[in-house]
């Protein structure tokens, strides 16, 4: 498969990697120094774009590649208000496009995991639920695409929760504010070369259940994004991580 890398930072180098060990070829590599390059002509040499570039140029790359006619898959976070509009984009050019906060199989088990557990908390209302993401202090939103995915699964299936309210939080900023019993908290730190991490904790008078996920390294979501590619090439419209992983079909 000839594969376009829009993007060419941490994931874009890892996802190389892996793509040329699965015996896929590169054949466009666009980062912040050659954006000029990408356009229609040099996508269409492409069978799938892969897209881990910056929250502030995600849009256009793949409105770009909507209009080549480029399958794109797409990791880069930080561009969920946008969601609907894409949506639409999408069904406008008849395009293909995969999108996922976190292509881990690891973290799509915990996402599928951490809806069971919210239903079965609604018969347990004493517990109060929150998020908590951690993160290294490169990351440029917050917060993390992940943790909206994971307050997402709650609020669809806990009574209890009807929105989410992000609050970043340091030893120099603690949590101070005022959250409303409908809303879930996701507490966001950032600190120096920390692997990701998501815990989602029930807390009561009596105990604390906490469910965690722990990044080890980025080769997790490499090589999602590189499956994601082969999923995505033969298909059309617009589809999530989670149609990939389909836990419900086990
Ligand atoms: N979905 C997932 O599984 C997953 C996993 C890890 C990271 N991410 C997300 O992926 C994105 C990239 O992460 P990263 O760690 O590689 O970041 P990074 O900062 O290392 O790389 C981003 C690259 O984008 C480049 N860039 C800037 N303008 C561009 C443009 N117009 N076109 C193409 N590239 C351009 C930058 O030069 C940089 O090299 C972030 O949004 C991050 O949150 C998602």
């Amino acid at each position: 498969m000839k594969i376009a890398l829009l993007g060419y930072g941490k994931m874009g180098k890892m996802i190389e990697k892996i793509a040329l060990d699965r015996k896929h070829e590169i054949v466009l590599k666009i980062d912040r120094d050659n954006a000029d390059e990408l356009t229609a002509e040099n996508l269409q040499k492409a069978d799938v774009a892969i897209e881990f570039s910056t929250p502030s140029t995600v849009l256009q790359n793949i409105e770009l590649c909507f209009k080549a006619g480029t399958p794109v898959v797409v990791g880069t976070t930080g561009w969920h208000n946008e969601m609907t509009q894409i949506q639409q984009q999408c069904g406008h050019y008849n395009a293909s496009m995969i999108y996922g906060t976190n292509f881990s199989v690891g973290v799509n088990i915990f996402f599928h995991l951490n809806k069971m557990l919210a239903m079965i908390m609604n018969s347990y209302p004493y517990y109060e639920v929150q998020v908590e993401e951690i993160h290294h202090t490169q990351k440029l939103d917050s917060p993390s695409g992940t943790a909206i995915t994971i307050a997402d699964g709650i609020i669809s299936n806990l009574d209890a929760k009807a929105q989410w309210k992000n609050v970043l939080v340091s030893d120099d900023h603690p949590n101070n504010e005022t959250i409303a019993t409908d809303e879930l908290l996701i507490e966001s730190l950032r600190i120096e070369n920390v692997p990701g991490t998501h815990t989602v904790i029930y807390d009561s008078e009596v105990d604390t259940i906490e469910f965690k996920h722990t990044a080890h390294n980025r080769n997790g979501f490499a090589l999602g994004a590189v499956l994601a590619a082969e999923w995505i090439k033969d298909r059309k419209g617009f589809h999530s991580i989670e149609e990939m992983f389909d836990f419900n079909k086990q």
